[in-house]
């Protein structure tokens, strides 16, 4: 497992003052990023394994964009030069932002990865990854990114404990049982700070293996973001958010009204991790308080 920060690319000073200002004008909003690219596996670039790739990359973000999920997965060639690839964009991104953000994807990863056969990107609306390795089939949370807010809430630990435990446990269901498995929620419980979460299996995940997706990543955010204001849990086969303020478009799905009353004891990890800062601030005015229409729910 990997922590990282959730800052941008290291790059020239230079370079940065040269770019940054045209950057600005180009884009209104600078995407955050998060990559992890394999340590061996190298590919040639005049390789047969470029050449699936490139094929690839031409067809999946349209193949995506044109699936009510948004998710799409494909195989490309013959062992050993076998490509296995997989996106998706968010529960609430639509068709157009979808294919332009992954054709972007795929161009930011030839850049982050530079001959890597193993590599993924996770970006706000959307994740990509590709590998010479089939981990297709896979239904676990799988190498995940955690990318950790520094600021500690406030509130005890056995409260920050109650409160992740609460949001993750009472979603987990409701995802995993919805046609994209994707849910949000608003979590408001008396004194305790009011919390926005969002959640996202791969929607070929059948809801029972989806929900143990979520188990995992449950047991590790209890382990290693207890206490945080933020923080996100980035893997191949589901990912959760939670933030202090709304992040997602539209409603949240689902409000959740009482803290469960006691957290059950969870196996940690074994895998060691480094817990790198995020510095990157909330989104600049957190936007207007979230209505919630749709459904409650008691934590329990
Ligand atoms: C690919 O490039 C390597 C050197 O980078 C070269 O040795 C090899 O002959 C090239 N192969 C092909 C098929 O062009
Ligand atoms: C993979 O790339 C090679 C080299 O360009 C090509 O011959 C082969 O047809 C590709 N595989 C598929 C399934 O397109
Ligand atoms: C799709 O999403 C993008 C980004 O959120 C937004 O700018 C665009 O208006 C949306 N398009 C449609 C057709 O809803
Ligand atoms: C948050 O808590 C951790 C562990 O309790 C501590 O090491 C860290 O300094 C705290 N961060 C801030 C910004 O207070
Ligand atoms: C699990 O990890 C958390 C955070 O590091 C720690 O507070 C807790 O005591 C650990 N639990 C067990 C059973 O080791
Ligand atoms: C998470 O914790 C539960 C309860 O201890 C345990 O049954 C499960 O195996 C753990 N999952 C992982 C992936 O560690
Ligand atoms: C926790 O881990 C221990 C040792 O690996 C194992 O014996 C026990 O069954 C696990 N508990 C749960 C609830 O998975």
């Amino acid at each position: 497992m990997k922590f990282l920060p959730s800052v941008h690319l290291p790059c020239h000073p230079w370079m940065a003052m040269v770019i940054l200002p045209l950057l600005l004008l180009l884009v209104p909003l600078a995407a955050a990023q998060w990559s992890s690219c394999s340590k061996s596996d190298d590919y040639k670039s005049n390789s047969t394994y470029v050449a699936n790739l490139s094929l690839l990359s031409s067809t999946l973000p349209k193949k995506a964009a044109s699936s009510t999920t948004l998710f799409a997965t494909s195989i490309m060639g013959n062992f050993p030069d076998i490509v296995y690839a997989l996106t998706l964009c968010r529960g609430d991104s639509n068709a157009s932002a979808c294919e332009s953000r992954v054709t972007t994807a795929f161009q930011d990863l030839l850049r982050l990865c530079p001959y890597k056969k193993n590599a993924a990107v996770y970006y706000d609306p959307c994740m990509l990854k590709f590998s010479n390795k089939n981990f297709l089939a896979t239904t676990t949370v799988n190498d995940p990114l955690f990318i950790v807010n520094t600021k500690n809430f406030t509130t005890n630990a056995d409260i920050t404990q109650r409160l992740l435990f609460t949001l993750i446990n009472s979603m987990a269901q409701l995802a995993a049982n919805s046609l994209r498995r994707f849910t949000t929620s608003r979590l408001d419980v008396g004194s305790s700070p009011t919390l926005y979460c969002l959640m996202q299996c791969m929607p070929d995940l059948i809801p029972h293996d989806c929900e143990s997706c979520f188990q995992d990543i449950l047991n590790s955010t209890l382990e290693y973001l207890g206490g945080k204001q933020g923080g996100r849990v980035l893997g191949t086969r589901c990912y959760m958010r939670y933030e202090m303020y709304p992040f997602f478009q539209g409603d949240p799905k689902l409000r959740i009204i009482n803290l469960a009353p006691h957290v059950p004891t969870i196996n940690n990890t074994t895998t060691p991790a480094t817990v790198y800062p995020q510095s990157q601030p909330p989104d600049a005015a957190p936007p207007p308080e979230g209505k919630v229409t749709v459904q409650e729910h008691n934590g329990m």
